[in-house]
């Protein structure tokens, strides 16, 4: 290994990167690699020796052991990309850096930060006069260093100067880089808290899909990722359906199984679905399949439960029997494309609550567009998507957009096939039939919400609204039953 010597070069770099763990790394590469002069820095001196030294032929480094080296390697206004774990990582490598900065720099936090802390931050900031950038990076290691999609939040005014650095290294499509400005404080991390929600359903739709045509068909593991690899030449094209069909014909090399039955079957997480189905709560948003998505995979940790009721609880099923193969896959890919698009309506619904609540100001048509390279949720289907917010910036419900409403209506009848067969047979659908669910929920003329109201009039006076005219209303449920006004 060549030795590299810090840089002590002042006033050169046009944006620094500090962290330089394989995200961080991977990002000052692709900075690099795009032609700007990169700092870096990383806690220990080793990591940014290693990576000027196998990596220093890509793009101009200037590599600084100490923070106030490799502050001052920065020309202004200074651009620091933190790169750190989630957390109280985040706020120590802050406290390192803030003495060093001056009026006007701008602190980009590209980790998967809870955005109320992203708020707190960009306060904190603020009223040191600097500028704090909640950023959303999605696309993992590679994405990173090739084009990842870039959610960046904080002042319109940081965008100015960071924006143009951030769409040169964002993955493009059609040209059009996958970087845009989102919103202020937490709306960047807000967004790829609910990209990450989306990425949940997503994945989960995807593994019932798996499991039904396992299950139904009882097809082998390659022959279902053939019918991915057929998927993903249609409406469902995607990263996340291209990859399915790669894993799902991935042999293990150690026993010669397919890969996907070696492999224990207990999903883990490392938090942002879960932030996500919290904050659906707090907005009182029904994000059902990113909801159930995370509960499928506290379900399938649950080891104790499933041990308890394994061979215990009956399941009075009857064997699936399929007579046309294809008719069936057809049912199935409709099913899961009809689910996917009530997921993502979902997504939206909750960014405009949010952006309601925070008055954040997200443009739903700019967060799909952003989406549409890069990121892990990319997908041909996020065109439509942004199309129908063209056409309606202030669409109510994605799903009742023209597009997607005949999308969806042309494959209701297999949707319903697929969760009705599935119930039959014992195939566990939690996100397909609570999408179903929603679905039917959403359109209903009228909803038993009504029978709830007066429930809850009936033992707490609670109130209630009536059809025919305006007010709120109580009825004397122990006494005479007249109604009063309330
Ligand atoms: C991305 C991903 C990434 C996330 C992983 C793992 O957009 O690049 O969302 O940020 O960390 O997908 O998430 P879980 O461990 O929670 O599944």
């Amino acid at each position: 290994m060549v030795d590299i010597a810090p840089g002590g070069q002042v006033g050169i770099a046009q944006i620094g990167v500090t962290g330089l763990a394989v995200m961080g790394r991977n990002l000052a590469r692709n900075f690099a690699r795009n032609g700007f002069t990169v700092a870096v820095h990383n806690r220990s001196w080793e990591k940014t020796a290693s990576l000027v030294a196998e990596h220093g032929d890509e793009g101009t480094f200037v590599p600084s052991e100490s923070v106030a080296d490799f502050v001052a390697s920065l020309e202004r206004p200074r651009k620091v990309v933190v790169m750190v774990k989630a957390g109280a990582a985040t706020d120590a490598v802050i406290d390192e850096l803030v003495p060093f900065l001056e009026e006007g720099d701008i602190v980009v936090d590209a980790g998967n930060a809870h955005f109320p802390d992203t708020v707190r931050r960009e306060n904190a900031l603020r009223a040191k006069g600097l500028h704090f950038v909640g950023s959303g990076v999605s696309g993992g290691e590679e994405g990173a260093l090739l084009g990842p999609s870039i959610m960046p939040g904080g002042t319109r005014e940081s965008y100015e100067s960071l924006g143009p650095i951030l769409e040169k290294i964002a993955a493009k499509v059609d040209g059009v880089p996958c970087c845009t400005y989102v919103g202020p404080d937490g709306a960047g991390h807000f967004v790829k808290m609910v990209h990450n929600g989306i990425e949940y359903a997503d994945m989960q739709l995807i593994a019932e899909a798996y499991d039904l045509l396992k299950q139904g068909l009882g097809a082998s593991a390659s022959e279902i990722g053939q019918i991915f690899a057929e998927w993903n030449t249609g409406d469902l094209e995607s990263f996340l359906i291209e990859i399915t069909a790669d894993v799902l014909q991935h042999v293990d090399a150690a026993t010669g199984s397919a890969f996907v039955d070696i492999v224990l079957d207990q999903a883990e997480q490392k938090g942002t679905g879960r932030w996500t189905v919290q904050n659906g709560l707090d907005l009182g948003v029904p994000i059902t399949g990113i909801a159930e998505a995370t509960f499928a995979r506290a379900l399938s940790g649950g080891v104790p439960q499933r041990e308890a009721a394994r061979g215990v609880l009956p399941a009075a099923t009857t064997p699936w029997e399929i007579t046309d193969r294809d008719a069936f896959v057809e049912d199935v890919r409709l099913a899961l494309y009809a689910s996917k698009v009530v997921a993502y309506s979902q997504g939206f619904d909750q960014i405009a609550a949010a952006s309601q609540q925070f008055g954040w100001d997200i443009d739903r048509g700019a967060m799909a567009r952003i989406w549409r390279g890069g990121c892990i949720i990319r997908a041909r289907f996020l065109n439509r998507i942004t199309e129908a917010y063209e056409r309606a910036p202030q669409l109510p419900l994605l799903l009742a957009d023209e597009y997607f409403a005949g999308a969806v209506g042309n494959g209701v009848a297999a949707w319903r096939r697929i969760v009705a067969g599935a119930a039959l047979h014992g195939v566990p659908t939690p996100a397909f039939s609570s999408s179903l669910a929603y679905y039917d929920g959403v359109r209903a003329e009228r909803l038993p919400a009504a029978l709830i109201q007066a429930q809850r009039d009936f033992f707490g006076a609670h109130t209630y609204r009536r059809t025919d005219r305006d007010g709120s209303f109580h009825t004397l449920w122990s006494g005479d039953r007249t109604e009063q006004d309330a």
